[in-house]
């Protein structure tokens, strides 16, 4: 049996801007997902048919790493599907870890490009951001530029993004999940044809990208109140792009009053939010109370964990 851990991350800045090229940032956090794979007669996951439609990503994934001979996989997730939380990405990046890691140590540079290729694959359009965050671990910056600590970089459709690792110093995060599953696919799409349509909507956009750069350097300089209305910010203008949700903007505003700001991370449609705050018990109560999940997360230094 070999096994893999993969951690779920949550955009910090930038979601939707980076599939068009703009800078986004990210975390790993401390939920994560484990798949362990063993030789077996036929393909299952979890006793199921591996092409059950729940295992579109775990089937892509042992594809992608060329496995031919059967495998009995079996997948543990801490993170809800469809949450925000880069489950899809997780469980991907651990299914390709457990697959090569029954063939001897893992290659991460190539585990974060086939990952991606998987996501790509099932997903639809994508940006390399969540299955990078899953393969690396720690804060990621995704760019449209080379700069310092660069981990790799991956191209698709004429579009290069530069993927580094940065470090942000230690912040209270809380995530409130609306309970409401959102695949991330159909939410890109919807981006994408109101772009192509709509000139307005390319500079938000842009308007986006910005807020990651500054995002970035007020999260750096521990200037949690401007980082936290930058985060304002980018929620309403994810709302313009057409992916929030009623519950979201309730789960947001009942965050805001004890917390440096809150937005939508993820795809969006549903899923979670996230708010910055320095009284995290306080803001999981206020998220809970307007009918979200909340808990508190912790930045995860850790990517890919081959398990024994
Ligand atoms: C989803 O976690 C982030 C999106 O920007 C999609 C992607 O980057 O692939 C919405």
């Amino acid at each position: 049996m070999a096994g893999c851990s993969a951690p779920g991350k949550l955009i910090l800045f930038g979601e939707h801007a980076v599939v068009f090229g703009e800078p986004a940032l990210s975390t790993a956090v401390d939920l994560r997902a484990e798949v362990y794979a063993r030789p077996h007669d036929e393909w299952l996951a979890d006793g199921r048919p591996i092409d059950d439609p729940r295992y579109a990503y775990v089937k892509a994934a042992v594809e992608k790493a060329g496995e031919t001979s059967p495998l009995w996989l079996e997948v543990r997730s801490a993170l809800p599907e469809g949450s925000g939380l880069g489950s899809s990405a997780a469980v991907t990046v651990a299914t390709l870890g457990a697959v090569h890691g029954r063939r001897g140590s893992i290659d991460p540079g190539k585990i974060a490009r086939e990952a991606f290729e998987v996501e790509l694959a099932v997903q639809g359009r994508a940006s390399p951001i969540d299955t990078t965050t899953a393969t690396a671990g720690g804060a990621i910056l995704a760019a449209p530029d080379k700069e310092d600590n660069l981990l790799w970089s991956m191209e698709r459709d004429g579009r290069r993004w530069f993927l580094h690792h940065r470090k942000l110093p230690a912040m209270d995060l809380v995530v409130g999940f609306t309970g409401v599953n959102a695949p991330t696919g159909p939410l890109v799409a919807k981006v994408r044809d109101l772009v192509d349509g709509k000139p307005e909507a390319r500079r938000w956009i842009e308007e986006i990208g910005d807020i990651t750069i500054q995002g970035l350097r007020a999260l750096q300089g521990k200037d949690w109140k401007v980082a936290g209305a930058l985060m304002d910010r980018d929620h309403e203008l994810l709302n313009k792009l057409g992916v929030g949700h009623p519950l979201l903007d309730k789960l947001v505003v009942a965050a805001r009053s004890t917390s440096f700001g809150a937005k939508l991370t993820g795809a969006g449609g549903g899923g979670s939010m996230i708010a910055l705050t320095d009284r995290p018990e306080e803001t999981a109560s206020g998220i809970a109370a307007a009918g979200g999940r909340a808990f508190i997360v912790h930045a995860e230094p850790r990517g890919a964990m081959v398990l024994p």
